[in-house]
C-alpha cells in the first residue's frame, strides 16, 4: 500500500515541534485573521472565553493549530475540519487529508504547543510552574507506587522539576492513546533517569511507546510521548500566518523575540 505523503516533508519517527508564546505583543495585529479562520464550533467557545483571561490563549492555540496543519496538507487554514474521536481526541476530517499526519496539541498560560508526525500516535502536554511548592502534593493522586517512590527520594529542591516531568510525560501518553481518562494513571510507570531525561516506560506494549522532555526551562515543560520510536525532533517557533524560525533543542522554548533568534537560527517564513 502506498500511504498519503504530507506537503512538508515529513520522515517516519520524526516529529516537528510548533510552539507560540500567545503574550507576544505582535499577534495583536492578527487578531482578526486568526478569528476568521475558526469553525463556528471554535467561534462560540472563543467568545465563551474572550472576556477573560484564556481567550487569548484560545486564540492563538486554534490559529497555530491551523496553520501549522496547513503546512502538511494541501488546505488553507480555515478549510482545516476536524472530528474528535469518542474520547475528544481531535482528527483532520478532510478526505483529501485524513492519516497523512498524526497531530495534537496543548496550551497553558502564555503558551501553545502543536507536535505533527507521520503514521503513530502522538500526544503533547505543556504546564507552566507553579511557584507553589505544594502542587506536588498531587502526585499521590495521580503517580503509579514507583513514580512516588522515586518522587520521593528526590532531593526537596529536584522536587518541584521531577514533578512536571513525570506529570507532563504520563499526560503526553495519555493524549497520544486519545483515550482520555479511562487510561488509570497508576497502572502505568514513566522512569526518570539521574538528569530527568526519559529512561523507560512500564505499561503496555511498553515495547512501542517512546518518550522525550521537549521542554525544561524556568517557566514550562513540555514532553511527548509516540507510539513508534522517536528518531528526530525539529523545533519551530511560529507567529501564525507570520515569521517562522528554525530552533536549536538548547534554544526552543526560551523566551526571546523571533527577530533576536533570526539572527541565529534558519528563517522558514
Ligand atoms: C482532554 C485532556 C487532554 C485535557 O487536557 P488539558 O491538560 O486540560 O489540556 P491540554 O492543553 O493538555 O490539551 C488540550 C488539547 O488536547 C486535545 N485533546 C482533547 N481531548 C483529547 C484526548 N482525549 N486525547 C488527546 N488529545 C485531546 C485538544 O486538541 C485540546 O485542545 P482544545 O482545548 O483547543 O480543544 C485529557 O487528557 C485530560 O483530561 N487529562 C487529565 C488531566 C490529568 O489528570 N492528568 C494527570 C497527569 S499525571
Amino acid at each position: 500500500m502506498i500511504s498519503a505523503v504530507p506537503k512538508r516533508p515529513l520522515q517516519i519517527g520524526h516529529i516537528d515541534v510548533w510552539y507560540c508564546f500567545t503574550d507576544d505583543h505582535r499577534l495583536n495585529s492578527r487578531v482578526d485573521q486568526y478569528e476568521a479562520m475558526l469553525s463556528p464550533a471554535e467561534l462560540a467557545q472563543y467568545q465563551q472565553l474572550m472576556h477573560g483571561s484564556n481567550g487569548k490563549d484560545y486564540l492563538v492555540s486554534r490559529a497555530l493549530l491551523r496553520t501549522v496543519l496547513s503546512e502538511y496538507c494541501d488546505l488553507a487554514p480555515e478549510k482545516i475540519s476536524f472530528c474528535v474521536n469518542d474520547f475528544g481526541k481531535p482528527e483532520l476530517n478532510n478526505s483529501e487529508a485524513r492519516g497523512i499526519i498524526q497531530f495534537n496539541t496543548a496550551h497553558t498560560s502564555g503558551l501553545t504547543v502543536c507536535v505533527v508526525t507521520r503514521d503513530n500516535d502522538v500526544g503533547v502536554d505543556a504546564e507552566s510552574h507553579a511557584e507553589n511548592q505544594s502542587v506536588v502534593n498531587m502526585a499521590d493522586d495521580y503517580f503509579s507506587a514507583l513514580e512516588l517512590q522515586a518522587l520521593n527520594s528526590c532531593s526537596d529542591d529536584q522536587k518541584l522539576d521531577r514533578f512536571y516531568r513525570y506529570w507532563t510525560l504520563k499526560e503526553a501518553y495519555i493524549k497520544a492513546r486519545g483515550e482520555g481518562l479511562s487510561i488509570p494513571l497508576h497502572d502505568f510507570s514513566i522512569v526518570l533517569d539521574e538528569e530527568g531525561g526519559f529512561d523507560g516506560f512500564i505499561g503496555p506494549e511498553a515495547d512501542r511507546w517512546d518518550f522525550r522532555v521537549l521542554c525544561k526551562n524556568l517557566n514550562y515543560t513540555v514532553a511527548l510521548a509516540m507510539g513508534g520510536k522517536i528518531e528526530n525532533v525539529s523545533y519551530f517557533h511560529s507567529l501564525p500566518l507570520g515569521q517562522q524560525v528554525q530552533l536549536s533543542p538548547e534554544d526552543a522554548f526560551n523566551h526571546m523575540p523571533l527577530n533576536t533568534n533570526a539572527q541565529r537560527h534558519r528563517m522558514i517564513g
